[in-house]
């Protein structure tokens, strides 16, 4: 699997509910449609990765009914989605705390983390309680533990130390999708996202479709990326001569 790692911002139900006359739990049902239809459509658009973030450790500061809606939602779509899952060869896993996930979501949680551990075509990471910040502070206190135990020198500690510890053999984030029009990462993968392209689009996540993901990508395919360096290639040489 060598596609590209796509990290989406799934932002906007609120407001779509709002512009629709509905409550805004309805913003978040609209969207499970959108994630469907870009986890069907991702594979063949050369995502072989897709980080989605679904509920952010800020999230649990909004009103109760709110948050037992996102997880129930949570709970359905794994049961409902599992069987199209892993026909469709895509893996879940979850990134984020697990601790406070309500009991029903997580074992619905688990058992699609389960059942779809052999899908090949895509991998769909789910960051549900996600903090940026706290993850690098998870991955500090590993490193600390390896200390205390003499399997690690201080001295010995890089940024790849903390990068094997954060990243876990996943491949580096390629881009990042807003919706919704916000130009922040709200505790998103912030370490991840160092050279991630980040690509913000007004549309709101629940009118949010897999054309929408192409032209991002096409938009991606558009950029040049050069890591700190200087573009000496071949592309770079044909732009100047045809000048
Ligand atoms: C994104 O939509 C969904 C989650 C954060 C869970 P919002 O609920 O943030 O929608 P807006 O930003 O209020 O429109
Ligand atoms: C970020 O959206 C979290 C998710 C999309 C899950 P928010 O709507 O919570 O972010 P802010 O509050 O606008 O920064
Ligand atoms: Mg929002």
């Amino acid at each position: 699997m060598s596609g590209m790692h796509v990290g989406i911002i799934m932002d906007g139900n609120g407001r779509w509910a709002r512009s629709h006359g509905r409550p805004r739990w309805r913003g978040h049902l609209a969207g499970v449609d959108s994630v469907r239809d870009i986890v069907r459509g991702a594979p063949d658009l050369g995502v072989s990765t897709l980080t989605m973030y679904a509920f952010s450790s800020d999230n649990w500061k909004r009103p109760r009914g709110e948050v037992s809606r996102l997880f129930w939602l949570l709970r359905e779509f794994c049961r409902r989605e599992r069987a199209e899952l892993i026909e469709n060869g895509v893996r879940v896993t979850q990134v984020g705390r697990r601790d406070r996930i309500p009991a029903s979501a997580l074992a619905e949680l688990d058992d699609t983390v389960r059942a779809t551990a052999g899908g090949r075509r895509l991998q769909l990471r789910l960051a549900i309680d996600y903090s940026a910040r706290w993850a690098i502070g998870a991955a500090a206190q590993e490193i600390a533990h390896l200390v205390a135990s003499g399997d690690l020198r201080p001295d010995a500690i890089t940024p790849e130390t903390l990068n094997d510890q954060m990243t876990n053999g996943v491949p580096e984030l390629d881009l990042i999708i807003r919706t919704a029009g916000e130009q922040r990462l709200s505790d998103f993968m912030l370490w991840e996202a160092a050279y991630a392209e980040l690509y913000f689009t007004p549309i709101l996540w629940p009118d949010f479709r897999r054309e929408d993901l192409a032209l991002a990508l096409s938009e991606f395919g558009r950029r040049e990326r050069r890591f700190g360096g200087v573009d000496t290639g071949d592309a770079a040489v044909q732009k100047l001569a045809a000048r």
